[in-house]
C-alpha cells in the first residue's frame, strides 16, 4: 500500500525527472568538488583517495541519499515534520527533534557556504573589470590578504548573494530551482569540461619549470594511488568528504524528495546525480593538477590553491583574463545552485511547519541567514578566523554525522519496513535488501567511528 500523507497531494512537484536530477546535482556539485576535492586529493596520494571517496560514497553516503530522498517522498514533507509524519504515535519527540536538527544545520552550513561563495564574485568582479595584474605574482597573496581583511567587501557579496538566492527560491520549486537548475547544471558542464580539455591539452611553460602538459604526469597523479601519503586519516577525510559532496544530512534531500513524484525511480535518479557529482569532481582535478603542476607547485595547499595560486597562474597565461573568468563563472554556478539547495530546507520549514507563505518564507530565512554570516565575517576576523573556522569544523565533523546516523538509524531501525520497500519497489528485491543492509549496519558503525574519532583528535587538539 502506497504511504499518502494527506497534506502532500496539493504540493508542487518537479516537472520531469530531469527537473529533479539537475536540482540535486546542483545541490549536490559545489564548493566541495571544484575547491575542496582537488586539494584533498592531492594531499591524500591522488588515486588512493579516489577510490577511498568512491568506496564510501557506495557503501555509505550513496545508501543515506537513497534513504533521505526515500523519507522526503513516502512524507510528502519537509526534514522537520518528514520523521514525525511517518512514526508511530509516542515515539515522535525524538524524531520530530532530528527533522529539526537537519533543518538547523542547512540553516548553518549555508551562513557561511555564502561568504566563500561571495569570494568567487569577488574575482569573478576583478576580473570582469580587466585588473588581471591583481593575481600576477606576489599580488595574488596580497590581493587575497587584503580582501580577507576587509570585512565590507566579504560582507556586501555574502548579502548580495543570499538576496539573489533568495529571489530565485521565490519563484517556487519549478520556475525557480528546476528552471534555473535545467539551464546553470549543462552550461557549468561545458565550462568545466572546456577548461579541463584545456588544462591538459595546452602547452604550457612558465620560466622556471618549463613543462608541457602533454606528458600527462599530472594525470596520473590524479589517479596512480600513491599509498605512502594514504593514511587512516585519508579515510576518514575521504567520508568527510562524500557525505559533505553529497549533501546528506542537511534536510536538503528530504526536501527536494517530498516534491518529486511517486513513480520515478529514487535509485536511478541518485546513481544519475551520484554519477555526475563524482564526474565533476574528478573534471576540477583533471582541471587544476596540470597547471599548478606546470608551475612546478604542489597541489596540496588547502584555500590558497583556488583563491591565490590558480589566479597568480591563470594571469600568466595567454587569454588568461578570459580563462580567469570562465573559471569563477565555474565556481559561482557550482555555488549558486548547492546555496539554493541549503535556503530551501529552511523554506520548505516555514511553509510546511508554520503556514508561512513562500514569498514570506524566503524573506525571513534570507534576513536570518544574511545576519547570521555577518556575524561569522565580524566575529572571524576579530579572532583571526578562529570561530569561522570552528563552525565549519562542527557542522562538518560533528553535527552532519550525527544527523546521518539518525537518518539511517530511523530508516532500517524504525520505518515501516513496507514503506521503504514500496518506496524502492522499482530498484528490485535484491538491490532493497542491500541497501537495507547497508543502512541498518555499516552506515550507523561506520559513522558513530567517525563521531568517536572526531571527538578524540578534537580533544587532543586536533
Ligand atoms: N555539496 C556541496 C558541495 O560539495 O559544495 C555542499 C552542500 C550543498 C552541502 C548543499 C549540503 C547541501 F545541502
Amino acid at each position: 500500500m502506497v504511504h499518502i500523507n494527506p497534506k502532500s497531494s496539493s504540493r508542487e512537484q518537479w516537472g520531469d525527472k530531469l527537473g529533479f536530477i539537475m536540482a540535486t546535482a546542483g545541490a549536490a556539485v559545489g564548493l566541495g568538488n571544484i575547491w575542496r576535492f582537488p586539494y584533498v586529493c592531492g594531499e591524500n596520494g591522488g588515486g588512493a583517495f579516489i577510490l577511498a571517496y568512491i568506496i564510501c560514497i557506495a557503501l555509505i553516503s550513496g545508501p543515506i541519499l537513497v534513504a533521505e530522498v526515500l523519507i522526503g517522498r513516502a512524507s510528502g514533507q519537509g526534514s522537520g515534520s518528514a520523521f514525525i509524519s511517518l512514526t508511530p504515535k509516542g515515539e515522535s519527540k525524538i524524531w520530530r527533534f532530528v527533522g529539526v536538527v537537519g533543518v538547523l544545520i542547512s540553516f548553518l552550513l549555508v551562513s557561511y557556504y555564502s561568504i566563500v561563495a561571495g569570494w568567487t564574485l569577488e574575482y569573478l568582479w576583478q576580473a570582469l573589470q580587466g585588473h588581471l595584474s591583481l593575481f600576477s605574482g606576489d599580488n595574488s597573496q596580497k590581493f587575497f590578504d587584503n580582501f580577507m581583511a576587509s570585512d565590507s567587501r566579504q560582507i556586501l557579496w555574502h548579502i548580495f548573494l543570499t538576496c539573489m538566492t533568495a529571489v530565485i527560491l521565490l519563484r517556487g520549486i519549478n520556475k525557480g530551482i528546476e528552471k534555473l537548475s535545467k539551464i546553470l547544471m549543462p552550461v557549468l558542464l561545458i565550462l568545466l569540461f572546456s577548461l579541463a580539455v584545456f588544462g591538459i591539452s595546452v602547452e604550457w611553460t612558465s620560466h622556471e619549470n618549463p613543462t608541457s602538459l602533454l606528458d600527462l604526469k599530472s594525470i596520473q597523479f590524479l589517479f596512480v594511488p600513491d599509498w605512502s601519503k594514504f593514511t587512516m586519516d585519508s579515510v576518514f577525510q575521504a567520508l568527510g568528504q562524500a557525505a559533505f559532496s553529497l549533501s546528506i544530512a542537511v534536510g536538503t534531500l528530504i526536501a527536494y524528495g517530498s516534491y518529486l513524484d511517486r513513480k520515478e525511480n529514487i535509485v536511478n535518479l541518485g546513481s544519475m546525480v551520484i554519477a555526475m557529482d563524482t564526474m565533476v569532481a574528478l573534471l576540477a582535478g583533471v582541471l587544476i593538477f596540470p597547471i599548478v603542476f606546470a608551475s612546478g607547485l604542489s597541489p596540496s595547499q588547502g584555500t590558497g590553491l583556488i583563491f591565490v595560486t590558480l589566479p597568480n597562474l591563470f594571469s600568466g597565461m595567454p587569454n588568461g583574463d578570459l580563462l580567469v573568468i570562465l573559471f569563477y563563472l565555474l565556481i559561482f554556478f557550482a555555488a549558486l545552485t548547492s546555496m539554493i539547495s541549503l535556503l530551501e530546507p529552511g523554506i520548505t520549514h516555514l511553509i510546511d511547519e508554520m503556514n508561512s507563505t513562500r514569498p514570506k518564507a524566503c524573506m525571513y530565512v534570507a534576513i536570518a541567514s544574511s545576519a547570521l554570516g555577518v556575524i561569522w565575517i565580524l566575529v572571524g576576523s576579530l579572532q583571526q578566523e578562529f570561530l569561522f573556522l570552528n563552525i565549519d569544523k562542527i557542522v562538518s565533523n560533528f553535527l552532519i554525522p550525527l544527523e546521518a546516523f539518525g537518518i539511517s538509524i530511523f530508516a532500517s531501525w524504525v520505518l515501516d519496513k513496507v514503506i521503504s520497500k514500496e518506496q524502492l519497489s522499482n530498484a528490485g528485491e535484491l538491490f532493497f535488501n542491500i541497501w537495507f543492509f547497508m543502512v541498518k549496519w555499516l552506515c550507523p558503525i561506520a559513522i558513530l567511528i567517525i563521531l568517536v574519532k572526531g571527538l578524540i583528535s578534537q580533544d587532543m587538539g586536533g
